[in-house]
């Protein structure tokens, strides 16, 4: 009998409780040999903990070393830091993972994209070291380690391989940044000596940017620093529908969050008009990144089924389904 595995679910703010409630109906409906622990964060429970982050929902991941993540609220340029941070660093989730893949029916510029960014989740511009020098001077500082950039770096290699991806593109600044995104390089190109089966190629981030708009069927792989990537990220999921219908992952040595990467979208919360593609497209990772490929591979293929069929949409995408229908018409093609 196949072991019973624990995972944390972290259903957040705003939609978040009700994109979880619909993908855990799936994983039900796919009888997949998991069991849930309920983890608290985001700014609905600091009025309990005094902390959008508890020591619990944190000890909950630790222990059983994986979760899945709904949006929490974070304020703009005060009060507590955001949840996601504080996740990422109290795990020390160095890759960020987002597949980006054209969702069929849904309209874009572009057909047939598949592409997967991998960004360095812990350095550059994001260890928020600033301070002000003089009044009306702040100096921020962009970290890049040797350590770091070669374990992302391998992460992304052996991605590749794993998955049978063909290139990986570095994107990066070292034509301005000569010391730090030029060590990034370096890494880079070190680890690629060891996979010769993946052609390994560069690309400058504002070149990079125009080329993602012009040709993105081009690419494969994209792999960079934290702020790159971040900013990578969204463009990429722009060109397939946006943050409703791409996955996240966060990945660790031995844990890994798996997250809709959309907000808490408090304009429609708690009226079962939110979409829960996002987050069930991260537990299809989720399950991958388990072992469960089949139990992965059949929940894909439902959602991609429902969106072939075109019938049931929901209200983002011009439908006018609400959530649990749309989730009912994934169960039915399970
Ligand atoms: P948002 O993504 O919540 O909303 C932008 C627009 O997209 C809204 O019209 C919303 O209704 C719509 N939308 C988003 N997700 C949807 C879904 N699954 N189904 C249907 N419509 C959806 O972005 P916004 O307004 O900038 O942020 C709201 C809050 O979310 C903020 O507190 C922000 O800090 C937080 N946030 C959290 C994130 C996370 O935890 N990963 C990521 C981004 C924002």
């Amino acid at each position: 009998m196949t072991e019973r595995r624990k995972v944390t679910l972290i259903p957040g703010d705003g939609i978040g409780p009700e994109v979880m409630s619909a993908t855990v109906r799936v994983l039900e409906a796919l009888q997949v040999p998991l069991e849930f622990e309920q983890g608290d964060a985001g700014s609905e429970v600091i009025s309990k903990y005094g902390t959008n982050l508890p020591r619990e929902t944190l000890d909950s991941v630790l222990r059983n070393g994986v979760a899945l993540k709904c949006p929490t609220g974070t304020q703009i340029g005060a009060g507590l830091p955001s949840a996601n941070v504080a996740l990422r660093k109290g795990l020390d989730l160095y890759a960020a993972l987002r597949p980006v893949r054209s969702v069929p029916n849904v309209k874009t510029r572009y057909e047939n994209i598949d592409l997967v960014v991998v960004r360095e989740n812990t350095e550059s511009l994001y260890t928020g070291l600033e301070h002000i020098v003089v009044p009306g001077v702040v100096e921020s500082l962009k970290i890049i380690s040797d350590k770091a950039s070669t374990r992302i770096a391998r992460y992304a290699f052996e991605y590749a391989r794993k998955n049978g991806r063909k290139k990986i593109t570095a994107v990066h600044k070292a034509n301005i940044m000569k010391l730090s995104d030029g060590l990034f390089l370096d890494c880079c190109r070190r680890v690629a000596r060891e996979f010769p089966e993946v052609t390994y190629e560069e690309v400058i981030v504002d070149n990079m940017c125009m080329q993602l708009v012009r040709n993105p069927e081009r690419y494969d792989v994209l792999l960079m620093e934290n702020l790159y990537g971040d900013i990578i990220s969204d463009l990429c999921a722009g060109l397939v529908g946006g943050l409703g219908v791409v996955p996240g992952a966060n990945i660790g040595e031995r844990t890994a969050v798996f997250e809709a990467v959309h907000g808490t979208a408090p304009d429609i919360a708690g009226k079962n008009f939110a979409n829960p593609t996002a987050l069930m497209m991260s537990t299809v990772m989720m399950l991958a990144w388990l072992g469960l490929d089949e139990a992965s591979r059949r929940f894909d293929r439902a959602l991609m089924r429902v969106y072939s069929e075109g019938r049931v949409r929901t209200h983002d995408l011009g439908g006018s389904a609400t959530t649990r229908e749309f989730t009912d018409a994934v169960i039915a093609a399970l």
